[in-house]
């Protein structure tokens, strides 16, 4: 179980809290979509999970332990069983698509490097099983940087698969990404959800996906969570809720074609 309980988060400089004061429990097995304005707190809840950013206050416990509490060795350890995909993939570029996966198991990414040469037969076969499984293991030998975003987004899940963490945290993995892509991308993390059980908070923009594939949603208003239920609660009144009309121009950005919040119909 991960447990959020109290945790603020104000940034240097800035006057309001990006997070204040959130609790949440979130059950193993969930799997809890993120909603919220830009600016609302997602990446800063996300990021304060495995400590990317230091909370202020609070305290994060997963499986009875306190990753608010562990000294850097322990939080590398921790990590490792908390995989992490990103909007712009956190990939090595100028290296391999399976040297990327390989480093997936190494919880600490400065120190895979003097490892290179040390992958073993069964890294690789591991590797490029996960690879196989998003289907990109024709691309093995291949450097990410030659990749499109869609496969760039894959490496980071077969990364994540080599991992094999009990915990996935996303920072709107699928936003750099068209349509379809991102709709390949979300099938694929949902089957870590589904056939590996996996625990998963994304951040998300799309309201649709979220509605697709979540079995939970939470909505974050100015560092604080103003919606949590499944996404059939979730209607127009608890959307409005959740993306408040922006109080400088009082145009409600719902009735916008924004992506920030695209329902389209395609997902549904
Ligand atoms: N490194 C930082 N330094 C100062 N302020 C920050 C920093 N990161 C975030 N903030 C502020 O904290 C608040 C929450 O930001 P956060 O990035 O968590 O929002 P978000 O919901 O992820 O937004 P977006 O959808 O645009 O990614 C915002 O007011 C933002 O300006
Ligand atoms: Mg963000």
């Amino acid at each position: 179980m991960l447990e959020l309980k109290g945790i603020s988060k104000r940034y240097a400089g800035e006057k309001t809290f990006a997070l204040n004061r959130v609790d949440l429990r979130i059950m193993p097995g969930e799997f809890v979509a993120v909603l919220g304005r830009s600016g609302a707190g997602k990446s800063s809840l996300i990021r304060c999970i495995n400590r990317l950013e230091e909370p202020d206050a609070g305290e994060v416990v997963w499986n009875g332990q306190s990753i608010t509490g562990m000294n850097a060795r322990e939080l590398r350890s921790i990590r490792g069983e908390i995989g992490m995909v990103f909007q712009h993939f956190n990939l090595l570029p100028r290296m391999s698509v399976l040297t990327n996966v390989i480093a997936g198991s190494f919880a600490v990414m400065p120190r895979w490097r003097s490892l290179i040469g040390a992958f073993t037969r069964e890294d690789r076969t591991r590797a490029l099983s996960a690879l196989r499984e998003v289907g990109l293991e024709e691309l093995a030998k291949r450097r990410v940087e030659d990749l499109s975003g869609g496969q760039k987004q894959r490496v980071a899940i077969a990364r994540v698969l080599m991992q094999q963490p009990t915990l996935l945290l996303g920072d709107e993995p699928i936003s750099s990404l068209d349509a379809v892509t991102a709709k390949r991308v979300m099938t694929y993390i949902a089957g870590l959800h589904i056939e590996r059980g996996i625990t998963i908070v994304l951040n998300l923009h799309d309201v649709a996906m979220a509605r697709a594939y979540a079995t939970r949603i939470v909505g974050i208003t100015a560092g604080c969570i103003t919606f949590d239920d499944t996404p059939e609660q979730l209607g127009e009144d608890e959307l409005r809720l959740i993306y408040p009309p922006d109080e400088e121009d009082g145009i409600n950005i719902l009735n916008l074609e924004r992506n920030e919040v695209h329902v389209s119909r395609e997902y549904n």
